[in-house]
């Protein structure tokens, strides 16, 4: 950038320069994508846009197969579009080979999914400290430990994924992804396997996190109870996000 010509910087210029480079937590433009192959080949993702600030929580809504999933995994750098532009935390996603992406994911996002996806054979500690060892964090046990006593699990330290609850298991994923501190936790209707009761409490832990630290949350769900929880609602129909204004016409 070129100095200003002017003799006097104005404090409220420089304090609006210094201010202004918060990169959006999630920047999405254009983004197409199509699954599957030859004849069976579906084009999932048609054109989707999606801006989301720091700190923001988004729950993404929609029929079943309208994209919301894929849409997830490709924001969560699980999925690769074949084209648009996927930025996170100002990184460029659709730039890196697989194992930068790995580490991004690692450091950069946390991911809970509907059926927890734990590692079966390991405990309830493992499974949230060995991703921690694998990134390099020296503290992984205690700090696993310290997230499973922030979701009440203290006392299930030791016990494999098939000796829990599915609130409990769920409560393990949500250990695991916020560990690594990410700035962006993905969730992919997270309660869809769980009773209305425990589903509440799992959101409740979700919600709790983000607001203490700050993370910005974006999840896909069914439960219009959890979506109304989140400061904003997307609606994706046929691989595309419905505009929100009724004013905003078609273009095609
Ligand atoms: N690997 C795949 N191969 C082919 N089609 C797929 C694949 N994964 C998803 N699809 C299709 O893409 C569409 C959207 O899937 P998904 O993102 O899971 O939708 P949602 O989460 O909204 O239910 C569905 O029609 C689904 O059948
Ligand atoms: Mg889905």
């Amino acid at each position: 950038m070129p100095a200003s010509p002017s003799p006097v910087a104005t404090p409220a210029a420089a304090s609006s320069a210094a201010a202004s480079p918060a990169p959006l937590a999630v920047e999405i433009g254009g983004v197409h994508l199509a699954l599957g192959r030859g004849a069976a080949a579906v084009d999932v993702l048609r054109g989707v846009d999606l801006a989301v600030a720091p700190g923001e929580t988004v729950g993404i809504v929609g029929p079943s197969g309208s994209g919301k999933s894929t849409l997830l995994m490709v924001i969560g750098g699980l999925e690769r579009p074949d084209r648009g532009t996927v930025r996170v935390a100002g990184q460029d996603l659709t730039g890196l080979d697989e194992d930068a992406l790995a580490r991004f994911r690692g450091r950069h996002v946390g991911i809970v999914f509907q059926s927890f996806h734990l590692i079966p054979t390991m405990t309830a500690l493992e499974n949230v400290a060995v991703p921690l060892e694998l990134a390099g964090r020296a503290d992984a046990f205690a700090r696993a430990e310290a997230e499973l006593a922030a979701v009440g699990l203290s006392g299930r330290l030791n016990h494999l994924p098939k000796e829990m609850s599915g609130g409990e298991q769920q409560r393990v994923a949500i250990a695991r992804a916020l560990a690594p501190e990410p700035a962006l936790i993905i969730a992919d209707e997270p309660t869809g396997n769980l009773d209305a009761a425990t589903g509440a409490a799992i959101v409740d832990l979700m919600f709790r996190a983000q607001a203490e630290r700050g993370t910005t949350l974006v999840l896909v769900t069914h439960d219009a109870a959890l979506a109304a929880r989140c400061g904003r609602t997307v609606r994706v129909r046929s691989g595309v996000i419905e505009p929100e204004a009724p004013a905003r016409v078609a273009a095609s």
